[in-house]
């Protein structure tokens, strides 16, 4: 029987049939830390899987080269930032991941974030849980305009959800390989991050996009605006966004990823700053649906049938 390491927290939660099915298969390994397990905790556990299921762990060389008999990971979601590929590649590990179903959940997301933002949600709300009663002036969504970085499966989505909800809404975006939008206006990204009045993330975290958005940009951005990133924490120069924030050079933040997760920093001291902890497609009907998702293609891996979501490049199928 093969065996599966599940590093991914709280896998089979969601959907605890999926990993029934599972368990018929396979030997299973499950985290029951209940947190993240290190890059030197990985490579301890990966020795005898021949299957990862992984969340965000970090599946560096060093992970991998203790795997000598691992020939798939499947990713719980879409990012693959956290795999070496080029090693990945070299072990033709197959890998398949679950890119559609974040895209339904952090379009809602982030709008709820921008929306919370601009009409001062949690600030009012922490005044009141000190007894305190304020009511500070919020801003209609219809009057602002908004720009995307990344107009791809969420990107696109939440531009449409965005046009649905706020039809009077300027929207522009920026990505260097999608050249139009039916509802939003292509932009360069300086003259994006320039002129808009809310920027939202939405690119992978790269090689190429580490620190995209560097203090220029972000020094470039109006009074009043806004930035919120759903995508990866190290798109963004952190330090540099905290001493914007501090300056109170723009209106607010709202940040669902950092650089270093579980974050613990110092935007955390910052009132105009909305931080979530990376929860923008963890909603019970998503999880299931990658849960699902993932079994299917370790099941069919195992079977030697084709992979439904294979990452493209990573499809090497032998086990
Ligand atoms: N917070 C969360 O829980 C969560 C969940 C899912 C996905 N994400 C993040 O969202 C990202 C996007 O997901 P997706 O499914 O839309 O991916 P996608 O591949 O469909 O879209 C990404 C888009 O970014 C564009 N892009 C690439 N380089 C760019 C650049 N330099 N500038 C601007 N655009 C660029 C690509 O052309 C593509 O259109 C993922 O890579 C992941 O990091 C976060």
């Amino acid at each position: 029987m093969p065996k599966i390491l599940v590093t991914n927290i709280g896998f089979g939660k969601a959907s605890p049939t999926a990993i029934n099915r599972l368990g018929d298969v396979a030997e299973l390994q499950l985290n029951d830390r209940g947190l993240r397990h290190e890059e030197s905790a990985m490579a301890e556990l990966i020795h005898d899987a021949t299957i990862l299921i992984a969340g965000t762990e970090k599946i560096s060389k060093k992970v991998l080269d203790k795997a000598p008999n691992l020939k798939m990971i499947a990713r719980v979601g879409v990012g693959v930032d956290n795999i070496d590929l080029n090693v990945a590649q070299t072990k033709k590990i197959n890998i398949s991941y679950t890119p559609d179903a974040p895209s339904q959940a952090i379009p809602e997301f982030t709008l709820s974030l921008i929306l919370a933002l601009i009409k001062g949600i949690p600030f009012v709300d922490r005044m009141m849980h000190q007894k305190i009663w304020q009511r500070p002036m919020g801003r209609m969504l219809s009057s602002l305009s908004i720009g995307i970085v990344g107009a791809g499966r969420i990107g696109s989505k939440l531009i449409h959800l965005i046009n649905t909800v706020s039809p009077q809404t300027k929207i522009f975006f920026y990505d260097p390989f999608v050249s139009t939008h039916d509802k939003a206006q292509k932009l360069d990204l300086g003259t994006l991050f320039k002129e808009c009045d809310i920027i939202s993330l939405h690119l992978p975290y790269t090689d190429d996009t580490r620190n995209l958005i560097d203090r220029g940009l972000l020094f470039s951005m109006k009074e009043n605006s806004y930035l919120i990133n759903t995508a990866r924490g190290g798109l963004v120069d952190e330090q540099a966004l905290y001493e914007l924030l501090h300056s109170k050079q723009i209106a607010g933040a709202a940040l669902d990823v950092f650089e270093q997760e579980p974050y613990t920093g110092p935007l955390c001291d910052l009132d105009n700053c909305l931080l979530t902890s990376h929860i923008g497609s963890l909603t019970q009907e998503i999880r299931a649906i990658m849960e699902e998702q993932v079994v299917e293609d370790v099941v069919r891996f195992i079977n030697q049938k084709p992979l439904l979501n294979p990452l493209p490049g990573f499809n090497f199928c032998e086990i």
